[in-house]
């Protein structure tokens, strides 16, 4: 082999590479510009921008920093590529009793405001892309468990249904409370204090992160968010912790996206 076709060789297995995988996609979505909602179509002129900002940027920051992603995916693939849009609250719910079926395959504009986009490196954990909502579905059946069991009636004098705010209103205090959920898994998964999960999670392989947590002493009624008393002290939150819990609590990638993003096969352009 001559010198030259050495470093042909070399440029084309190192070059093409980065020119197809990083240089071209890098290129395409720094600029991607937010799609515009239709008029006639969408009902709203606004723009489609997930809106990401403060706190929860923040957290996003520490679940990049914790490897978080290294195990949790946030994609839900085209539906040639996997099922994932058919898995029960992974690319959204079939039946929300809100607003439908609201499932839908992720886009690039779900990760606006993330200084990086957690995409996910393996599924060795479930799906986080919408691991909020996930948590309302869940709260609302644990609300309505305790409601039924302290008596509370939940048909309105009009026959109609307790909506999940008014569920949640009526336990007050002993509503299902969805950051302490988050803080105790966080600290430790394998908690098997977990009567809400419903079943021993002693086979959890998610990282216990007692690094989020700091211990204040044992004063008074006691915090709200403590997760655990050790040696006469609370464990609680820190701040990183508590900015992941907001990040993780607003983990929704199921919202409408503008019809002209829509996949419909006779599908007419707006206005017309
Ligand atoms: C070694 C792989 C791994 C890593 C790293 C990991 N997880 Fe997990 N995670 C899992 C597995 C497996 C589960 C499912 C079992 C369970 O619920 O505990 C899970 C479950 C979860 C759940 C869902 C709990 C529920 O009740 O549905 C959340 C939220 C979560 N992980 C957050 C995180 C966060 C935040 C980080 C980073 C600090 C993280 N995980 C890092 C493997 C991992």
């Amino acid at each position: 082999m001559t010198v030259k076709t050495f470093f042909y060789g070399l440029i084309a297995s190192f070059g093409l590479p980065w020119l197809v995988m990083l240089a071209v996609p890098f290129s395409t979505m720094r600029s991607l510009e937010a799609p515009q909602y239709d008029e006639v179509n969408d009902e709203r002129t606004d723009l489609y921008q997930a809106k990401r900002s403060g706190r929860i940027a923040v957290g996003s920051l520490v679940y990049g920093q914790e490897g978080c992603a290294m195990c949790h995916s946030q994609v839900t693939r085209p539906t040639y590529a996997g099922q994932d849009v058919f898995r029960e609250g992974q690319g959204g719910s079939k039946k929300d009793g809100e607003r439908g079926d609201t499932r839908r395959i992720t886009n690039a504009w779900d990760f606006a405001g993330e200084e990086r986009a957690h995409i996910g490196e393996s599924r060795i954990g479930p799906d986080l892309g919408n691991f909020g909502n996930r948590l309302e579905v869940l709260a609302a059946k644990e609300n309505v468990k305790a409601a039924e069991a302290m008596g509370i009636k939940l048909i309105k004098e009009d026959k109609s249904p307790l909506t999940r705010q008014e569920v949640a209103a009526a336990l007050g205090d002993k509503a299902f409370d969805k950051e302490l959920y988050i803080y105790k898994h966080l600290y430790n998964p394998r908690n098997e204090g977990f009567e809400e999960r419903g079943r021993e999670k002693e086979w959890s392989v998610c990282q216990s992160n007692a690094q989020f947590f700091k211990k204040v002493g044992d004063f008074g009624q006691g915090a709200k968010n403590a997760v655990a008393i050790v040696c006469d002290q609370q464990v609680v939150p820190n701040d990183s912790a508590r900015a992941l819990v907001s990040y993780l609590i607003n983990l929704k990638k199921d919202g409408a996206v503008p019809y002209s993003m829509q996949y419909a096969k006779d599908k007419k352009k707006g206005g017309k």
